[in-house]
């Protein structure tokens, strides 16, 4: 049912209060034309604040789509991203739904970093008036899974607030398990649950993560010269036709292969014929060969999968591992080796080849960070891709998106869906300046940055930290940031190339060297901050780095130079895309 629109469109509310507002006139209006007297539609509008944490847009995305489905109800729903809430109306709020992922080993998103301390602390203030219930995001591959969702879920509970609904810890494949809690919290907060249309989401999307487009490859080239240890792809895409739009700063999914030689020497150590049919997830039904190339995942193992795969397996090995149940143990079987590992060196039975299917994960895409500017390049869509090579336990290896990429998809179109990243967006402002620190891999946004840049002729500065192990071979994008550089958009350049000399040098030794330009860039001017790439060491350092130019070139105390960098990010001017 369309809602009329009471509240005029210049009125100083954002288009959740506007529809929130509209509602509540609406139902006032028909409470008193329908004799039922004000708020006699069954149950006053419930306010609900959706507090999110996200770091790659998923959560962001479920607390769009709960609130949508609240509003069809009596439910006044209001979505706040966790980093711009403001604490102080934490005591007042009423009804509470938390949806928040997990990063780095078991972190909050940076978003929810600042509230996640705040309720675990002694400031925290009684919540006795409060109803909630969490859903947590995560990914069972991590050792701490969904870690952050439940410590709010603990710390809630320890102040005094009421779980309605038990909190939901999600693994990749989430849509199911937020359906169920998304129908839970609604009729534990007094409404009534309504069925979920999925093909609504399809129909409104178009391509997405369900219905991904076969995009063509215009061009795919290693980035790295002659005699690089690395190989980095940079890979063009056609998006003609797709209707996909992007934003510099968002994602890109792609949906991979796995190795056919991998795939049929796994076959050829089980006693099924490659051509029998097996359900595929969700629905569906492909020969086993198709559906172990293109639907589950034949690589990663993980302590649910070994304890599985161990009830079926005479291996004396796996069981002493699963009885000893030690995590380190387990990381270090699974640390190297694969599903192909399991079958040749712990062979376990099973009844059929739907069985067999029945243990293995969905295929998963992987997401990349966009490299190209729409702008500047219409309908195409550009990655860079390090291609993951390993030997271990006996066998080369390789990462199963990026070989497919790099080594296994000619004359093939990927499916690609976009995945949109709003907490990592330029400037609206484009006097603003920029500092981008983006070493390896990292330097893929900021390439579409700074195309964007180019196109919008933006007048502030923009300033890049790119690092990488040599000079020589791997200046990812040398040429074009140089052009860029003469150009007069490319306003500094620093570069860190780690390995060239005795004693390693990384983009954050560059950023110490110019702390006191930098400090000018961020606190005179208005600057912003963004970081890209590898999230388990160098942003953390690069995080450190930032906290001692603010100490030492702002002349702050320790505690203030963090209160400064969480302004930053409060104010969206610190934004990482790391990974
Ligand atoms: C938001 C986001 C943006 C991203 N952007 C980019 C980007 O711009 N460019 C980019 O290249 N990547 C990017 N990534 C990473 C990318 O999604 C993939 O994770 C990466 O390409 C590896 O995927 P794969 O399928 O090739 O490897 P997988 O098959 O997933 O294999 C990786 C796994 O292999 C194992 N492994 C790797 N090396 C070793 C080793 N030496 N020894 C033993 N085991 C090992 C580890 O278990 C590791 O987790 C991004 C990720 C996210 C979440
Ligand atoms: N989370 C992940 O699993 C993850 C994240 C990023 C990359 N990778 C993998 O690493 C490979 C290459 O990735 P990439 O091209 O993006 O490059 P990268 O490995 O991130 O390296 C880029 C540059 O950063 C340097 N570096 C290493 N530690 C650093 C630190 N603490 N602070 C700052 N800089 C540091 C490297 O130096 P040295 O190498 O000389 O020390 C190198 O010069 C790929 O196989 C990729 O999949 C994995
Ligand atoms: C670098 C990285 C680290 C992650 N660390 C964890 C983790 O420690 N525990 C976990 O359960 N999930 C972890 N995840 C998985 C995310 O929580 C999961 O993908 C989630 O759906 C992301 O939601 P978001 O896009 O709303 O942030 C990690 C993901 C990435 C990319």
């Amino acid at each position: 049912m369309s809602q009329s629109n009471y509240i005029p469109e210049d009125a100083p509310f954002n288009a959740e209060q506007r529809q929130w507002l509209n509602k509540l006139v609406g139902n006032f209006i028909s409470d008193l034309t329908s004799g039922k007297g004000i708020g006699g539609h069954g149950g006053a509008v419930v306010p609900v604040t959706i507090l999110v944490g996200s770091q790659t847009g998923n959560g962001e995305g479920l607390a769009k789509k709960l609130a949508k489905a609240m509003a069809k109800m009596n439910f006044a729903p209001q979505v706040e991203d966790m980093g711009s809430y403001d604490k102080a109306r934490l005591a007042e709020e009423q009804n509470v739904l938390i949806i928040t992922s997990t990063y780095g080993d078991g972190e909050p998103p940076d978003s929810a970093a600042d509230l996640h301390e705040f309720v675990r602390s002694e400031a925290a203030p009684r919540l006795e008036n409060m109803s909630y219930s969490v859903l947590a995001l995560g990914d069972t591959e991590y050792p701490d899974f969904c870690k952050c969702g439940i410590e709010f879920d603990e710390a809630l509970e320890k102040l005094g607030a009421r779980r309605v609904y038990p909190r939901v810890d999600c693994d990749v494949e989430y849509d199911e398990d937020f359906a169920k809690w998304k129908d839970g919290v609604m009729e534990a907060m007094g409404g009534s649950a309504v069925a979920t249309d999925e093909s609504e989401d399809v129909a409104e999307d178009g391509y997405s993560k369900k219905n991904p487009f076969p995009a063509a490859i215009l061009k795919n080239v290693n980035l790295n010269g002659a005699g690089s240890e690395r190989e980095t792809y940079h890979i063009e895409f056609s998006l003609e036709g797709s209707g996909l739009e992007y934003e510099v700063g968002d994602a890109l999914g792609v949906m991979p292969r796995n190795c056919e030689v991998l795939v049929d020497e796994i076959l050829s150590n089980l006693p099924f014929k490659p051509t029998e049919e097996v359900p595929l997830p969700g629905s569906g039904e492909a020969s086993l060969r198709d559906a172990l190339i293109n639907h589950y995942d034949v690589r990663s193992l993980n302590k649910r999968f070994l304890v599985n795969w161990q009830e079926r397996s005479g291996s004396p090995y796996l069981r002493s591992l699963v009885e000893a149940d030690d995590k380190k143990a387990y990381d270090d079987f699974c640390w190297g080796r694969d599903l192909i590992d399991l079958i040749t060196d712990h062979p376990a039975d099973f009844s059929d080849a739907e069985e067999f299917v029945g243990v293995l994960k969905k295929l998963q895409p992987r997401l990349y960070s966009i490299s190209s500017s729409p702008n500047a390049h219409p309908g195409e869509v550009h990655l860079t891709v390090a291609i993951v090579r390993y030997h271990s336990n006996y066998r080369d290896r390789g990462g199963v998106c990026s070989t497919f990429l790099s080594d296994r998809s000619e004359g093939v179109q990927p499916g690609v869906f976009v995945h949109s990243n709003k907490a990592f967006r330029l400037p609206e402002d484009g006097d603003r300046p920029v500092i981008m620190v983006g070493p390896g891999t990292g330097v893929a946004p900021f390439r579409a940055f700074l195309e964007e840049r180019k196109v919008s002729s933006a007048k502030g500065g923009n300033w890049l930290f790119f690092g990488n192990p040599h000079e020589e071979g791997d200046f990812l994008y040398k040429d074009e940031l140089e052009q860029m550089q003469k150009d007069g958009v490319l306003t500094q350049l620093d570069l860190a190339f780690s390995r060239d000399q005795a004693e390693k040098i990384y983009v954050q030794d560059r950023m110490l060297e110019k702390g006191a330009e930098l400090w000018k860039w961020l606190s005179d001017e208005g600057g912003y901050f963004y970081v890209c790439g590898d999230a388990s060491r160098m942003a953390k350092d690069v995080d450190a780095a930032l906290h001692q130019i603010a100490q030492q070139h702002g002349s702050l105390s320790e505690s203030e130079a963090q209160e400064f960098i969480k302004q930053l990010k409060k104010e969206k001017r610190y934004a990482r895309d790391v990974y």
